[in-house]
């Protein structure tokens, strides 16, 4: 269903982001009909562009960025029309904000999308609140990091708190856009086979893997100051976590799926002391092979040196009766063999002695897994034993069953953004991460970042196109386990 007609304003517009992600999922939106013809995309940077030279670099984006999609030149050429572009510092609140102004429609639903250095947040609401651009109908979207630390994502809070109120404010993690994460809730609390072993009992460990193939690249700066624990883990896998960890909501709305989810994070064991050492690894690529292709290492790149982490893992528990003794195992890194983001559910295998399976066979039953990928090829496999058709008495073999979504369903599975930008316009906060969460996780986070301020763990390296440092290995060898790779 089309969303009521919109002004959609995006500071940091020449960036990345908008370029690689909010343009193309725009686009893919206006295709299928739920963007408007009348809505208002207003690009805002500082680079003085005409309209038109922002039209075309949006058309190139579209080229590199949608696919077949951008085969319908039609289509294409409607879609420009709905792009402006303001020349403006957002930073500087002596500029002159008419330009802005001028595009904006009272009455229509007016979202301002932050790209932007966090640290802008606060003084750019400000001066939007002077310029009197935020109506009643209009919303922040606010881009991770939510800061660098509890502090820094208290201030922000509540400096964009004075001018949005909470309903308002639409703190973005696109993780939570991503279908196969929000289907996790589905294939728990929809599945009793499944929620009925989801805990303790039946789970011996959980792992969280967002592994990239992809350097630094051009983000050097942002990426340098920032390291792979505050850009992936207090965030993108945090998120997951709790939605793999949570209780079932009272309901499906937004509250109560947050409720449920906050209080995860607030039953994180806190890491602090030794146990940041003994649960945390963090590294640096060095120089290596990717593709076939030889690259440098993290601080070749650089040109400096630098104690920020490109991988990070981290062994998390959660102290409720459901999770006890379960470990949940994190790992997140930039320059791996592959770019992969998964869930591993590990299920205990019968005991022996138990009056189960396990002393029925020849050979002991192994673990059943069950690998939720969240791309690419989002989908479900479940291992589970067979009997070994080679054997003429009972001996067992693993096999799996494979689930491809996009080819079960014949349905293009839509990027993490589409659904986002949209759900802002409707109001709609079930995937943003309420104030509470941001804090909670900054809170779990800030005594590991201290911990390795004060080189309690060592920088450990992994070769560019590896499969992360050796110690990431030993953190979970040391209680029988091992990163999965391949059912
Ligand atoms: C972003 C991080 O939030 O997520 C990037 O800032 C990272 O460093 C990206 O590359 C990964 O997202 P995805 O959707 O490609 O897994």
């Amino acid at each position: 269903t089309p969303v009521k007609p919109f002004d959609y304003v995006i500071f940091g517009a020449s960036g990345d982001l908008t370029m690689r992600k909010l343009l193309p999922a725009f686009y893919h939106r206006f295709r299928t009909g739920e963007v408007p013809g009348t809505a208002r995309i207003i690009g805002v940077a500082r680079s003085a562009l005409e309209r038109s030279a922002f039209q075309q670099r949006t058309r190139e984006a579209l080229e590199s960025f949608v696919g077949d999609a951008y085969h319908d030149p039609e289509t294409v050429t409607q879609f420009l029309e709905l792009v402006h572009y303001v020349s403006l510092d957002a930073a500087d609140e002596t500029a002159d904000w008419s330009g802005l102004s001028a595009l904006l429609e009272d009455g229509r639903v007016r979202v301002f999308y932050f790209a932007t250095a966090p640290k802008l947040y606060r003084k750019v609401c400000a001066t939007l609140d002077a310029r009197g651009l935020i109506t009643p109908e209009s919303r922040v979207v606010l881009e991770k990091p939510i800061g660098i630390d509890l502090r820094t994502a208290q201030d922000i809070n509540e400096g964009v708190g004075r001018f949005f109120s909470e309903e308002n404010i639409f703190r973005i993690d696109h993780y939570l856009g991503k279908e196969t994460v929000q289907g996790v809730m589905a294939l728990r609390f929809a599945n009793p086979v499944l929620e009925n072993a989801w805990s303790a009992e039946h789970i011996s460990s959980v792992q969280i893997t967002a592994a990239e193939v992809v350097g630094v690249e051009k983000r050097a700066a942002y990426y340098d100051t920032t390291g792979a624990l505050r850009d992936m883990v207090q965030n993108h896998l945090l998120q997951v976590l709790s939605l793999v960890a949570m209780e079932r909501p009272a309901s499906l709305d937004a509250d109560a799926v947050r409720d449920a989810k906050v209080a995860v994070l607030h039953a994180l064991r806190p890491l602090t002391g030794a146990a940041v050492g003994e649960n945390t690894v963090r590294a640096q690529y060095q120089a290596g092979e990717v593709k076939g292709e030889a690259v440098p290492g993290y601080l070749d790149e650089l040109g400096h040196a630098s104690t920020t982490e490109t991988y990070a893992a981290v062994q998390a528990e959660i102290d409720t009766p459901r999770w006890k003794g379960v470990p949940f195992y994190l790992r997140t890194g930039k320059r791996l063999a592959e770019k992969v983001s998964e869930i591993v559910i590990t299920f205990r295998p019968p005991e022996a002695g138990r009056s189960s399976g396990a002393d029925l066979f020849p050979s002991p039953p192994r673990a059943n897994l069950l690998v939720i990928r969240v791309q690419p090829d989002e989908g479900v496999t479940w291992r589970f034993n067979a009997k070994d058709p080679a054997d003429d008495g009972f001996d067992l073999r693993c096999a799996t069953m494979d689930v491809h979504f996009e080819r079960q369903f014949r349905q293009r599975y839509p990027d993490a953004y589409e659904r986002l930008l949209l759900d802002a316009v409707r109001g709609n906060p079930i995937l943003f991460i309420r104030r509470d969460e941001v804090e909670a996780a900054w809170r779990w986070i800030e005594p590991i970042l201290e911990g390795w301020g004060r080189q309690d763990v060592p920088m450990c390296g992994y070769p560019a196109g590896g499969h992360g440092p050796k110690e990431a290995d030993d953190l979970l060898a040391r209680h029988g386990d091992a990163w999965y790779s391949g059912a």
